[in-house]
This record gives C-alpha cells, structure tokens and sequence, in this order.
C-alpha cells in the first residue's frame, strides 16, 4: 500500500495482490509442496526465484506474513500451523544448552508444558517470574540469561504487564525478548513499537475468528532476528497449509469489528456478574477495579471478550450443576471465536511464583457475537439451577 492508512483500513486491503491472480479479489488457495525451477543455475542460485519449497513459504503464507508483519509494526513474518508453533520456534532461535529462560508465571499453560518438557531436555535453565514484577525483573537476570518472554494480559486472570520496563531492562543486558501477543489479535498491542523483539500470537484464536483453524505466526523486529526465527521455523518443519491461511486472510477482514462487540459484551457481562451474590470474584481487564487497568490504559488499544470469574461455591457438584445448566456456553478449551464457550481452568496448579490458592475452579467465559441480554438469561437461569439444585 502507498499510504500508511488506519487500521480498519489495513485490516480490508493487507494481504492480497489481485494482479497475481487475474485481478481476483481475494489470493485463492493455492496448493503448493513442490516448485519447479527453470534452469540448474536458478536451482542452485535460487536468483528470481519466488518460492523453493512449499515448507519455506507459499504464496498463502507469504501474502498472511506480509499482512502480519505490517499490522504488528514489524520487519518480517513467520507463519506455522499451530498457535504454538511460533512460540517454540522463537525459543528454539534464541536459546541454546546452559542459556537462562526467564519465564512469566501466568503464561498460556502448553508454553509452560513446553519449557518443562523440551526446553529443559535440551539443556536450557528455565525460571518463572512474577508477571507483576516488572523493573524488578533486573534482579532475575543472570550472565547467562538469553531470553526473557512475556504474555499480556496472562492467561486465565489477565494480569497486565509493564512490557516497557522489563524491555528497558532486557535491552540494557541484550537479552532477547519475546511476548506471546494473542490477548490482542495482533492489533490491540504493538509489543514490537514497545521495544520487543518477537511478537508471537495465535491466529486460531480472533484472526481465525470461527473456531475451525488452528494457525499462528511469529513476527521479528529486525533482519537478523527474523533470519534466525526464519531458520529454526523451517528447521521444525512448521509451514501451515494454504486453507488455513486462506480462512485466516479471510477472517482479518471482520477482526475488529467481531473483537469490538465480544468486548463490548463481556463487559456487561463482567459487571453483571461482579452484581450476583453467589460470585466471589470476576477477571477483566475493562473492569475499573482489575489491578492492571492502568497499564492496560496505557499499552492496549481495547479489548476482547474473554473474561473469569471464581464462584464463593467451592463444591465440585454444584459447579458442574451451574455449568451444565448452560445452554449457550458450552465447555470448550478455545477462545475468539464467534460462540460463546465456558472453559474450567484446571491448569492453575502450576504456578509458582504467586501460587493459585483459590478453592474454587475458575470458570473462564469467551463472549462470542450472540446477543448479550440472551448470554445474560442463560446465565441468570444456571445461576437458578444452581440455587435449587
Ligand atoms: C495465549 C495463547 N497463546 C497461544 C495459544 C496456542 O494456539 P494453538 O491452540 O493454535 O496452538 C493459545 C491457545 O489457546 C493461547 O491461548
């Protein structure tokens, strides 16, 4: 695009080049493994040569990368076929045998299961912080620290991050930084124009938007940082399919609008239920009471719609009569999609920096784009059944 247009803006004409594709609209699926050189000279030298092989880059993924890496301010993109995918692949770039992991405690739980079960079989020494600590992380920092990762607002009770401050503190030893940035779709926060060096984020969740695409990506803030990321991407063998790619062009076209009015939704639903007697606490970040509401002021650009809250219940079999009472929050583990879902965090256990103490179970809801005042009476009526049951 010649102009730097607004978002709404970018989000309709990134990614596409109609005049690849006879001036059609939208870059069709495009099935590609092999490609076929002209010559042994273009072979070896790759010289005009677009793509190689379909695990390097296709023109699906080229066309997502280039839209994602504009979005999020960066140099370049990595696409790969899972949310996870790029979240491994940063730390495989950037972190060696006998390196120092510095990990937020209140991370997406299979990054953590990852760290544990990957990363520390390759030598790596992995060591959780508080997500709260900010400047403080410099105490945490040792000689052979190569990466500190963050994740904002963390997964399950939102706690906001002060990126800048843990970044100034990174930037001071050259430490790589890395933050998984799905919370915000990849628009709500710009962790690179904050000074971070990846931005990972999982397009499954509101890029993909309709809970039928598992996708992510990695964007790098430099050329050399993204020739690394690139490497070990490839290494891994992470390239997604084109159909994926395609539903997830698709699905950034009505990103905004869809995470606009899930936000607008879950915070009806947040005050509503911080009103119910049988609630003991909710976590949202655009509730004035959250305790990260000031940072996120300051960082975000809005929200989404997922949301927490813990019952004053602590008994199992009243809680599954609550949650099976409802009709249009069914259990399911993902979020940003168009339907609402209520997942049971059962993973809180693992924390260690501020243990989970909580009895309960946290109920975690993800507002979806039916009517708020129909999620309300579900509620309302589970909330019935469980006073009666
Ligand atoms: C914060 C966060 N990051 C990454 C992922 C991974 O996405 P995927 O399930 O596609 O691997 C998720 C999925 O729930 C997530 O919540």
């Amino acid at each position: 695009m010649t102009k730097n247009y607004r978002e709404k803006t970018k989000l309709v004409h990134l990614g596409r080049d109609p005049e690849d594709y006879y001036g059609i609209m939208n870059p069709p699926i495009v099935r590609a493994s092999t490609i076929q050189y002209k010559d042994l000279e273009t072979f070896e030298t790759k010289k005009g040569q677009k793509f190689t092989y379909g695990n390097v880059g296709h023109p699906l993924s080229r066309h997502f990368e280039d839209a994602m890496a504009e979005l999020e301010g960066g140099y370049r993109c990595v696409s790969s076929s899972t949310g996870l995918a790029p979240i491994t692949a940063s730390l495989m770039a950037f972190l060696k045998a006998g390196d120092h992991l510095l990990m937020c405690d209140s991370i997406y739980p299979p990054t953590r299961f990852a760290c544990e079960r990957l990363l520390k079989r390759f030598g790596v020494e992995v060591e959780y912080y508080d997500p709260l600590i900010g400047a403080g992380i410099k105490d945490l920092i040792k000689d052979n620290t190569a990466v500190i990762y963050l994740e904002s607002p963390g997964s399950a009770t939102f706690e906001v991050q002060d990126v800048p401050a843990i970044v100034r503190e990174a930037k001071a030893k050259d430490i790589i930084t890395i933050m998984d940035n799905t919370w915000a779709g990849g628009l709500l926060y710009r962790p690179i124009e904050h000074g971070v060096n990846i931005s990972v984020c999982a397009a499954t969740k509101y890029i993909g938007g309709h809970a039928d695409v598992n996708l992510g990506y990695a964007v790098a803030d430099n050329e050399v940082n993204y020739k690394k990321l690139k490497r070990a991407h490839v290494d891994m063998g992470m390239c997604p399919g084109s159909e994926e790619l395609f539903l997830a062009l698709r699905g950034l076209r009505t990103m905004k609008m869809r995470m606009e009015q899930s936000a607008e939704s879950a915070l009806k639903i947040a005050q509503w239920l911080q009103g119910r007697d049988e609630v003991q606490k909710v976590y949202y970040v655009a509730l004035p009471d959250h305790p990260g509401q000031a940072l996120w002021k300051r960082d975000f650009s809005g929200a989404n719609g997922v949301l927490s809250f813990l019952l004053k219940e602590t008994d199992k079999e009243k809680i599954r009569g609550f949650i099976e009472a409802l009709e249009l929050f069914p259990i399911g583990s993902s979020w940003g999609g168009y339907m609402s879902l209520l997942q049971p965090q059962t993973e809180m256990g693992y924390r260690k920096t501020v243990p989970w103490k909580e009895e309960g179970m946290l109920l975690r809801l993800q507002v979806g784009l039916e009517d708020v005042d129909d999620l309300l009476e579900d509620l309302d009526q589970a909330f019935q059944v469980f006073n009666n049951g």
